[in-house]
């Protein structure tokens, strides 16, 4: 969907009216095309007047990506990422080490840059000061993210102690273009016990040998979850329904993989998809809850069916068919699932008490499954897109739907690569201490929680 109004802010006439009346200047944002992960140089620094085991990960992380990097900033030359450790600061006054690194460097961060600050869990500080220090760094990066412009981004990784090694993965993402629409994001790597990542042979085809069920997989982001998972060496299974099953099957066939068409809240379709999954590849790896649909109403004017539909398939539905594979043993060990929430979901929404509290079930559901599932070695994150250009959005009216595509850092709304991406990142095996988290896909929304 192409976005006229961006065009429009780009051209001469556009670009002095921006200017001038102080309107939203969407730039346009770099998103991964193949190639080297990250096109440039990254800087990287460290609290402390050593590197700690946090800095020496990165290093090594970087290096294993293919990711060109130095910790010896040079005046006048651009970096396309930062990536700070402040896992070493134990008190409030160490903060002042953030501005120390930042501050001289941010006019040389490239326009789609990246800001990767990485710091310890605070409720694994040793002391209250290192919980403060350490709690300290989500309102910075957040209030980074928002500071930033020009399409860069910046986010935070929290590690607990000993998954330092398991870094790499989520370094690739968050500095690459595949993260263009995520910002301001906390991602905690090793919270469910799981500190060792799985082998990464190609950095290019993290998900080689593996089998993703994406449902809901005929258009939209589900769409592009099947391209972006098949990109990554991964055989697709996608679901939908009968209306749909033509432009399922054709994408399936397009991507070599499989397909089944049925509704996922019929009482046998949890049963048909183990069957399916058995006959065809005796397992599966990733599952993407992708399936969802809108019913807005007040809830003054809330027809019971609406709202029951709306809650059995975006979390009702998929709890059962999760369950059933897991019972059934065909979830892989390594294997992740993956919950689609909202910004809805966290945030509410006027008209929107079924979707929304649909959606943040999903977030419920998906951190309980992460713990019950982690002695497995199956992961379990949910991510919450923001307002992605697809058909379901085509029914906002139009006035709310113009807010709601600007009212992010970003000032634009995001395309559907930009979850699939994000769910590609959580299915790599070298994401596999990543679980139970909540990454929201959203631009980073200039109001609330995102
Ligand atoms: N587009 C957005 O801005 C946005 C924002 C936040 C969350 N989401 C969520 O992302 C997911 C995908 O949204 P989208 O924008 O691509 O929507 P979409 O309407 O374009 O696609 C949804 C797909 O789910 C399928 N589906 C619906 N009910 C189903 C059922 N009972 N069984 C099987 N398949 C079913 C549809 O046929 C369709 O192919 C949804 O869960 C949605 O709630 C979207």
């Amino acid at each position: 969907m192409s976005d006229r109004y961006q065009d429009l802010a780009h051209n001469p006439v556009g670009k002095f009216l921006v200017k001038n009346l102080g309107l939203p200047n969407p730039p346009y944002l770099d998103r991964y095309a193949g190639g080297a992960l990250v096109k440039g140089s990254v800087l990287t620094g460290s609290a402390g007047a050593k590197p700690g085991p946090v800095a020496k990960e990165v290093t090594a992380a970087l290096k294993a990506y293919g990711i060109d990097a130095t910790g010896v900033r040079a005046d006048g030359k651009k970096y396309k990422g930062l990536v700070f450790d402040a896992s070493g600061i134990d008190s409030a006054a160490g903060l002042v080490a953030l501005q120390e690194f930042f501050t001289p460097v941010l006019r040389q961060l490239a326009s789609s840059g990246r800001v990767v600050v990485i710091g310890a869990l605070p409720e694994e500080a040793a002391t209250e000061s290192a919980a403060i220090a350490q709690r300290a760094l989500e309102g910075f990066t957040r209030s980074l993210g928002k500071e930033v412009g020009g399409g860069s981004t910046a986010n935070l990784v929290y590690v607990a102690a000993g998954a330092e090694k398991t870094l790499g993965s989520t370094l690739g993402f968050l500095l690459s273009p595949k993260s263009a629409y995520v910002s301001g994001q906390v991602v905690r790597l090793g919270t469910t016990g799981i500190t060792k990542a799985g082998p990464v042979k190609d950095v290019t085809k993290p998900l080689a040998g593996k089998v993703a069920l994406v449902t809901g997989a005929s258009r939209g982001l589900g769409e592009a979850d099947m391209r972006t998972l098949a990109r990554d060496g991964a055989t697709v299974i996608g679901l939908d329904v009968p209306p749909l099953a033509d432009d399922l099957k054709a994408l399936a066939e397009e991507l070599g993989g499989g397909y089944i068409v049925g509704d996922i809240t019929s009482p046998d379709a949890p049963a048909l998809i183990a069957e399916y999954i058995k006959a065809n590849h005796g397992g599966v790896d990733v599952i993407v809850h992708n399936a969802g649909i809108t019913r807005d109403k007040r809830l003054r004017n809330m027809k019971p069916e609406n709202w029951q539909l709306v809650v059995e398939i975006s979390v009702g539905a998929p709890q059962r068919i999760t369950d059933h594979l897991i019972e059934e043993g065909l979830v892989n060990r390594g294997g992740t699932v993956i919950g689609i929430a909202s910004i809805a979901g966290i945030a509410g929404n006027n008209g929107q008490t079924n979707y929304a509290s649909a959606k943040a079930g999903v977030i419920g559901w998906i951190q309980s499954l992460a713990k019950r599932v982690a002695d497995q070695g199956i992961t379990a994150n949910v991510i919450a897109p923001g307002f992605m250009e697809t058909e379901m959005v085509k029914t906002i009216p139009l006035g709310i739907r113009e807010a709601g595509r600007r009212m992010n850092s970003m000032s634009q709304g995001g395309l559907p690569v930009d979850v699939a991406e994000a769910i590609a990142w959580l299915s790599s095996p070298g994401s596999a201490s990543v679980s139970g988290n909540v990454v929201g896909v959203n631009g980073q929304m200039l109001l609330g929680a995102s």
